[in-house]
């Protein structure tokens, strides 16, 4: 992967941003949205929480689609990259208590690079 980093960058505005899909599609749509999956919920509460806890550096922003809809509600925090599905406002909590407060991972709701739409899979393997 590129170092997209270059000596003299000015330091990140933000601590961490991150980026809550809240996309909506239509109900037959058949990739889904996050939006139907309660993104829009989770977002609101990582906001508000965000703010009840003094998180200045940080800033939760709603995105539109992120691309992982299937897997949704996605998000993505940068500068580190990391993604998330998140299912619950304890799912939500635990992101922001462990990853964006105390700088840990959250494994079991971490995506991984090789979570990919179930027809994208099956292209990578050649079917
Ligand atoms: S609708 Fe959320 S990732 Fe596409």
């Amino acid at each position: 992967m590129t170092n997209r980093f270059c000596e003299g960058d000015p330091a990140p505005y933000y601590e961490a941003h991150v980026f809550c899909c809240v996309n909506e599609r239509p109900a037959d749509h058949p990739r889904g949205c996050c939006k139907s999956r309660g993104a829009e919920k989770l977002r609101n509460y990582m906001k508000a929480r965000a703010k009840e806890l003094g998180l200045d550096a940080l800033r939760i922003n709603q995105s539109g689609c992120l691309d992982r809809c299937e897997l949704g509600p996605t998000l993505v925090i940068y500068p580190e990259g990391i993604w998330y599905a998140m299912h619950s406002i304890e799912d939500a909590e635990e992101i922001i208590q462990r990853h964006l407060i105390k700088g840990e991972r959250v494994a079991r709701l971490m995506l991984q690079p090789e979570d990919k739409r179930p027809e994208d899979r099956r292209l990578l393997a050649g079917e």
